[in-house]
C-alpha cells in the first residue's frame, strides 16, 4: 500500500505522561491535527485544538474508532507499560493507520542480547516484533532510540543514574567513563516530527539519534565547574544496581526497582545506551537534526531551571 507523503492527523497514545505532554505540545506547535488518548482514569486534558479521547487500552473496538482517519499513532506508554500497546497496534492496523511509533525512546532494544536485559527492554523489543507482523496489513512503524533523557534525569533528583543535584551528591558507577548517548526531550520531539515528515526513509526501521555523547565523569566535572563547588561522590557498580533492581521487581516493587534497573542497564558496557556513531550521524543527516546542543549548555539549563546557579 502506498504511504501518504504527508501526515496530518496524529494521535498520541497514552498521552497523560511526561513525554506524552511534550509530544502533544510539539506536534501542535508544528501544525499537525493532534488527538490524544488516555485511559478514563487519567483526567489530563489539553487545551483547545487537541481532541481528547478516553479508552481502556484493551478495548479494541473503541481504539479502532479513535484511530480511524488518523495517519499516525505516536505511543508514549510508560517504561513498564509496553505491553499495553498490543491492542492499540492491532487497532491501528484495522483502522488503516499508516505509521505507528512505539514507545521506545531509550536504549537500543534491537540488540540481539537484549532479551537477557531487565524486562522493560525485552518488552519494548517484543512490541517491535508485533509491529512487524502488521506490515502486510499496511501498518508501517519506526522505533526511535535516543539514549538517556539527560536533563530529565538530572532534574528528577531521585538518584536515577546516580545524580542528586539538589543535594550535590553523585554515585559514580564503575570507572565513570562509560559513554552513553543522550538526548534532550526537545531533540526527541524534533526527531519524532522529522520521522513523520520522512516516511519513506524511516519505514519499518529503528532510528538512532542523540544530542551528544557523555560520561558520568564528564558530567560531574561540568556540574562542579559550572556550580563552582565539589560534589559528594560515592561509588557503586552497574551490575549491583541491576541485581537490586531485578530483586525489587521480583518482589513486585516496580517503583523501588525502577531507578536501579534503569541505572544498571544504561551503564552496562554492552552498548545498550551507546549507539554506533555512524548510525547516529546517518539518521541526524536524514532527519536534518542540526540543532547545536552540548553538555555544558544542557547542564547550565538544568541548573538554572532548578535555581542552583
Ligand atoms: N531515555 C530516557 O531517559 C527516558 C526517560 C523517561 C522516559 N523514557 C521513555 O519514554 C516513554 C514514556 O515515558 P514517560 O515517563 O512519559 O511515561 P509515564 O509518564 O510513566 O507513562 C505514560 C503513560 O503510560 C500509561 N501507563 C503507565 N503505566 C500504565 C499501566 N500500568 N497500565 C496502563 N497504562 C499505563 C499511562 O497512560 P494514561 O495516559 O492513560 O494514564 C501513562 O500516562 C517510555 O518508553 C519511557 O521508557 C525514556
Amino acid at each position: 500500500m502506498a504511504i501518504p507523503q504527508s501526515i496530518r492527523n496524529v494521535v498520541v497514545f497514552a498521552a497523560g505522561g511526561g513525554l506524552g505532554r511534550a509530544f502533544v505540545e510539539a506536534l501542535q506547535r508544528e501544525g499537525f491535527n493532534v488527538s490524544a488518548v488516555t485511559r478514563p482514569s487519567n483526567s489530563v486534558s489539553y487545551g483547545p485544538g487537541v481532541t481528547m479521547h478516553r479508552s481502556e487500552y484493551d478495548d479494541f473496538d473503541t481504539l479502532v474508532a479513535i484511530f480511524r482517519g488518523q495517519d499516525a499513532v505516536v505511543s508514549t506508554t510508560g517504561t513498564f507499560a509496553a505491553k499495553y500497546q498490543l491492542t492499540a497496534i492491532d487497532a491501528a492496523a484495522a483502522a488503516g493507520v499508516r505509521r505507528f511509533l512505539p514507545s521506545e525512546y531509550g536504549g537500543n532494544t534491537s540488540l540481539v542480547g537484549v532479551t537477557s536485559y531487565p524486562p522493560f527492554a525485552a518488552e519494548k523489543k517484543a512490541i517491535v516484533e508485533h509491529l512487524r507482523t502488521k506490515e502486510s496489513q499496511g501498518l508501517t512503524w519506526t522505533s526511535l532510540c535516543v539514549g538517556i533523557f539527560f536533563s530529565w534525569v538530572l532534574e528528577e533528583g531521585k538518584g536515577t543514574l546516580g545524580w542528586d543535584i539538589d543535594k550535590g551528591d553523585v554515585t559514580i558507577y564503575d570507572s565513570g567513563n562509560q559513554e552513553f548517548d543522550t538526548s534532550t526531550v526537545d531533540q526527541v520531539a524534533r526527531a519524532t516530527i522529522a520521522i513523520l515528515r520522512n516516511l519513506e526513509e524511516t519505514e519499518n526501521t529503528y532510528v538512532f539519534i542523540n544530542s551528544f555523547v557523555a560520561t558520568q565523569n564528564q558530567t560531574l566535572s561540568a556540574l562542579e565547574r559550572i556550580q563552582g563547588k565539589p560534589y559528594k561522590v560515592s561509588h557503586d557498580f552497574w551490575s549491583a544496581a541491576r541485581s537490586r533492581g531485578l530483586a525489587a521487581l521480583e518482589r513486585g516493587e516496580i517503583e523501588a526497582g525502577y531507578h536501579d534497573l534503569v541505572t544498571g542497564t544504561i551503564y552496562d558496557p554492552g552498548h545498550f545506551a551507546l549507539f554506533k556513531a555512524e548510525e547516529v550521524g546517518k539518521w541526524k543527516k536524514i532527519l536534518r537534526l542540526n540543532e547545536k546542543e552540548d553538555l555544558d549548555g544542557v547542564v547550565t539549563d538544568v541548573l538554572r531551571k532548578k535555581y542552583l546557579i
